[in-house]
């Protein structure tokens, strides 16, 4: 398969490429700088790397980027950093989803490209009832006005629910929401369709099994056509939990 992935340089990016190409696919990695790519992603035949900030890609070249694509996985995220949390671009997320959403639509191919957004579990599924306590809803409307980068995760979700929507034939989507990140070797997993814990009482999620998810989900179609149009949450499973 030919993978897009975006966010090609961060935590769960780099393992998503790495694991693409170690299972012999094409990976076009879109990487603001190249030397924060390690050298046998950089060396390797099968990947080519985009030197770009994403947002900063013309929707020509874009589109040249996503034709040929079988998927895009997009793990971009705001550095969090005062700049990063508050400073342009502050809807980083929802644009690229948008603006590759749209070159792929623009590429009109024959067979649907898989979009695989990294979201979080914070956002909810507009889809289902989700229940949150009181306070959590105060605390995620707080987020909302004062952390843009939570208002940016949950604007992209809404793209890919509203503006592409399920009827698309040039685009399919899955939005994977990760409970908290760490950084861990894979090990088990479990991936539901709504949060089953509570936003402090979260359960952490190995980057490399965010990475692993989202690799399956554009190899495997029987998995895909499981979680299509869907916002599975995916947090290590069992002992692993803690
Ligand atoms: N922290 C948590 O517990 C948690 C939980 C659930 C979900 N999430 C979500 O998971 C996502 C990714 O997490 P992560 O830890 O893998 O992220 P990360 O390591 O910070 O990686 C972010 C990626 O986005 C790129 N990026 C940042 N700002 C950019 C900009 N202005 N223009 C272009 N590219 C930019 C970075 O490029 P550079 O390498 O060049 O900076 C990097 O490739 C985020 O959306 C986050 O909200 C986080």
């Amino acid at each position: 398969m030919k993978v897009l992935v975006a966010g090609a340089t961060g935590r769960t990016g780099g393992p998503v490429v790495e694991q693409l190409l170690s299972r012999g696919h094409e990976v076009r990695a879109i990487a603001r700088s190249l030397s924060k790519l390690p050298p046998k992603v950089r060396d390797d035949p099968n990947a080519t790397v985009i030197e770009a900030s994403v947002l900063d890609l013309t929707d020509e070249v874009m589109a040249e980027h996503v034709d040929g694509c079988n998927a895009v996985i997009s793990c971009l995220g705001h550095v969090m950093d005062l700049k990063g949390l508050f400073g342009e671009p502050r809807r980083l997320c929802t644009d690229a989803t948008r603006r590759l959403c749209d070159a792929i639509e623009e590429r009109r191919p024959v067979r649907p490209i898989k979009f695989v957004l990294m979201n979080t579990v914070g956002v909810r599924n507009p889809d289902l009832d989700e229940k949150r306590a009181w306070f959590e809803r105060w605390l995620l409307a707080v987020l909302r006005y004062a952390i843009p980068p939570h208002r940016d995760n949950e604007t992209a979700a809404e793209h890919l629910h509203r503006g592409v929507g399920k009827h698309s034939t040039h685009v399919e989507w899955c939005i994977v929401r990760p409970d908290s990140l760490v950084d861990a070797e894979i090990s088990p997993y479990e991936v539901e369709r709504s949060p089953t814990t509570g936003l402090f009482t979260g359960r952490p999620t190995a980057r490399a099994n965010v990475a692993r998810f989202m690799v399956e989900l554009v190899e495997n179609d029987e998995l895909w056509s499981t979680w299509r149009y869907g916002m599975p949450v995916i947090t290590n499973s069992g002992r692993e939990a803690g």
